[in-house]
Order: C-alpha cells, then sequence, then structure tokens
C-alpha cells in the first residue's frame, strides 16, 4: 500500500492539529473523511482539505458511515475521551486500522469491549500515545534495555499541566474537560506518564500491573480560580467533585511500583514528572539528569549543580529511534514525538502488520481511570487491576 486514507473523527483542538500540523503534510496520507458533531468543525476542516489538496473529503456528522467507505483503510479518533472505545470497536467491526487519541476509561467494561472487539477481528488498534515517543522517554527506555540503570524497581510520573484556563472556558470551547471535572474524581489523564514508565516495565509482555491505591486532595483550584475572575462569576458558584492532585501507586506483578500524579488545577510548570529508579542509576525529568553510581557518586551531596546533564548521555544512550529522525530532520509536534507515532501507526498500516502500541496496552493504561475512580471513592482502598491478555502477558513479547 503507497497510499493510506484515513477517516478523521472529532476535528475538536486536536483533530485540527493533526490535520494541519501532520496529516496535510505527509504525502502518503489522505484523509478521505472528516467527522465531527459540530458542523462548522466539519466545514472548517474540509474546506482546509481542499484548499491544500484539491479534492473535498466525505463529510459527516456521524461516524458510522465513515465505517462503510470500502476506501478508507484506517480511522484516527480525535474525539472526547468518552466515545473512543465506541469509535474503536465500530471501526475494527469495519475492517479497518484504528489510531486513538488518548485519555481513560469510564468503566472497565469499556476496556473489555476493546479487547474483545480486537480478538474477534483481528483488526490493529493502536493508542497514539505520543510521550512513548519523546526523546527522553525513549533515551531512558534505551538506558534500561542496555542496563545502564539496573534493575528498576520505581518510576513515577504525572500530567502536571495547569488546565485551569481551558476547562474553565469549557462552555465558550465547548470542550468535555469541563463536565468531566465537575462530575468526576479520578486519575483522568493516566497515559502521557504510564505510557512510555509501561513500555520501560515491560507492561503485558513479561510484567503486568497488579493493584492500584489512588488518594484525592480537596478540590479548591478551580473555585478559587474562577471567583477570581469576573467573566466566570456563573460557572464560580458550581462545585468542582475532581480533587486537584490525585495520587495513585500501581504494583506490579515483578514487585516495582509506579505512581502517578495528577496535577492540572493548580498554579504549576509544565511536567510529565518522569523519573526512573534503578539498581544502578536514575533519571528525573524535571531538572533534566541522569545519576549512574559509580561516574557521579562524588557530587550526591551537592547534586544540583549536575542538574541538566542529559545533553552529556546523549552520545552513549540516545535511542536509536531518535538517532534516525535527528539525521532527517525532526518535524512537528511535541517537539516531534507526535509526528513520530503517527509514522509509526502508518507503517503498520501500509505493510499491513501489528502496532506498537497495541490493544492491551490501550485498555491497561486506560482502566487506570475507572479503577482510581473507584479506589478514591472507597477511600484509597486497593483495587485490582484485570489482566487484559488473560495471561499471555508471561510470554507476550
Ligand atoms: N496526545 C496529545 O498530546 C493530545 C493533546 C491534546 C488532546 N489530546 C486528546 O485528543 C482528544 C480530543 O481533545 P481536544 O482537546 O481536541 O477536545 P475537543 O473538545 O476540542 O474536541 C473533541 C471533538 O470531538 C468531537 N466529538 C465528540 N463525540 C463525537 C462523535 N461521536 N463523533 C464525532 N465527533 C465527536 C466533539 O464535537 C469535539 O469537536 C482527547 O482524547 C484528548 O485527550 C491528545
Amino acid at each position: 500500500m503507497d497510499k493510506v486514507k484515513i477517516g478523521l473523527i472529532g476535528l475538536g483542538a486536536r483533530g485540527m492539529s493533526l490535520l494541519k500540523g501532520i496529516f496535510l503534510k505527509m504525502d502518503d496520507i489522505e484523509v478521505a473523511a472528516v467527522c465531527d458533531l459540530y458542523e462548522d468543525r466539519c466545514n472548517e476542516a474540509a474546506e482546509l482539505i481542499k484548499s491544500e489538496r484539491g479534492v473535498k473529503p466525505t463529510v459527516t456528522k456521524d461516524y458510522h458511515d465513515i465505517m462503510s467507505m470500502p476506501e478508507v483503510d484506517a480511522i484516527v479518533i480525535g474525539a472526547s475521551w468518552v466515545e473512543h472505545t465506541n469509535i474503536a470497536v465500530a471501526a475494527m467491526e469495519a475492517g479497518k486500522y484504528v489510531a486513538s487519541e488518548v485519555g481513560g476509561a469510564y468503566s472497565l467494561q469499556e476496556c473489555w469491549r476493546l479487547v474483545e472487539a480486537y480478538e474477534r477481528t483481528n483488526t490493529p488498534c493502536m493508542i497514539m500515545e505520543n510521550c512513548c515517543y519523546g526523546r527522553d522517554e525513549l533515551m531512558v527506555l534505551n538506558m534500561v534495555e542496555m542496563g545502564a540503570l539496573g534493575e528498576i524497581v520505581h518510576a513515577s510520573g504525572g500530567y502536571h499541566h495547569d488546565l485551569r484556563q481551558e476547562i474553565a472556558e469549557g462552555n465558550i470551547n465547548r470542550h468535555y474537560r469541563l463536565n468531566n471535572y465537575l462530575n468526576r474524581n479520578c486519575e483522568n489523564y493516566p497515559t502521557h506518564e504510564l505510557g512510555p514508565i509501561a513500555k520501560i516495565l515491560g507492561i503485558n509482555r513479561g510484567n503486568r500491573m497488579l493493584t492500584l491505591q489512588s488518594v484525592s486532595s480537596k478540590a479548591r483550584g478551580m473555585s478559587t480560580y474562577l471567583q477570581d475572575r469576573e467573566e466566570h462569576s456563573e460557572l464560580a458558584k458550581s462545585t468542582f467533585m475532581q480533587g486537584d492532585i490525585v495520587t495513585t501507586i500501581i504494583k506490579c506483578a515483578h514487585g516495582e511500583t509506579i505512581t502517578l500524579t495528577l496535577d492540572t488545577t493548580l498554579p504549576r510548570f509544565y511536567s510529565r514528572g518522569f523519573t526512573v529508579r534503578g539498581t544502578k542509576g536514575m533519571y528525573t525529568e524535571d531538572n533534566r539528569s541522569i545519576f549512574i553510581e559509580g561516574q557521579h557518586d562524588e557530587f550526591h551531596h551537592s547534586w544540583k549543580d549536575q542538574w541538566g546533564n542529559v545533553e552529556q548521555h546523549r552520545e552513549q544512550y540516545e535511542h536509536p529511534i531518535w538517532q534516525k529522525y535527528l539525521e532527517e530532520g525532526v518535524k512537528s509536534g511535541h517537539g516531534g514525538m507526535d509526528w513520530l507515532v503517527i509514522s509509526a501507526f502508518f507503517n503498520s498500516v501500509k505493510q499491513q502488520t501489528e502496532v506498537p502500541l497495541d490493544v492491551y496496552d490501550m485498555a491497561s493504561w486506560m482502566s487506570i481511570s475507572a479503577l482510581s475512580e473507584e479506589s478514591i471513592a472507597l477511600g484509597g482502598q486497593p483495587v485490582a487491576i484485570p489482566d487484559f491478555t488473560n495471561g499471555r502477558w508471561i510470554n507476550r513479547k
């Protein structure tokens, strides 16, 4: 297959930025159909495609219409979280490769539906976790595979992103996050940090996540933000259920622990807080440093002087994917990782092979949201994380 024809479903902020910044810049991709519930978003996308490529795509408000288009090879889902599974299952049933944007699940049943649709149809379904292709995330994966950090014992990360403005403007921007923050309390966005950690720990491939415990702080960030702004006086009367900081501890089958932190409604700098701890060393994102036993011991009491030493390790540990990418020229989207994850998906479609971040990754990573909601409601009690592979994790490569 030389050209991949896609249907793009969900044309909000993310769908449009993928269209403009990536799909329309890839000569081997044709956007054959676009879909959103909002007509103006459909029209904007269709006009853009017409002006760039000279052909107007099929436009629909009902994604089922695209499933019956035989010429469409793959579906890209940029819709809001609650629709990911419905669209992905419909696409698998129609025999179309699926690339789904990231998000968390609302129930475990949703995650099982994904797995069962895949096993019934054999149609690959990929979670587009771009952070798995981040430069440092891949470098640390490479370091772990080379044994530079020893045996991995613990990893942590978070979605540390001040989203107060985006949430507050939800009624203006027609954005789904506002209603989630008003109604739910959970680790609602686990995959940006969990995806790269899961790859490092071999989750679903020789290891698995067994249990989690989640605890939530009170919710004060949104109400304070809204009360301070006259234009939001109506929304300021609402009660937000989503705690400002949600901490989740996951225990894995081989004894490792993972800590995730959702931190989106207090003032702060952006970070994914990616940290990996092994018996021979550590990496930490927030001060961009690598500590390897033996190499740096003399500084361990005055480590602040060594902050930012990641660059010194590039030559030795840069992941081959990034070595090649730097030679070819880094492209757009979150420092280049968006282009990489999307290219990996399209390569799988062209070669009709399995996708690198598969349905078992998608189901297990997304399940954390539903399970954390349960654990928080139970006062932080441990809850079991299902084995979505039904035992195959032991031997899966
Ligand atoms: N990987 C990343 O870095 C990244 C960045 C931003 C957003 N995202 C993800 O992208 C997705 C969309 O986020 P966003 O910020 O663009 O949200 P958004 O609210 O701006 O857009 C979502 C769009 O989906 C549409 N939609 C909802 N249900 C639909 C349906 N049944 N059929 C067709 N369209 C439907 C909505 O009408 C809306 O236009 C989310 O899953 C989000 O987590 C990922």
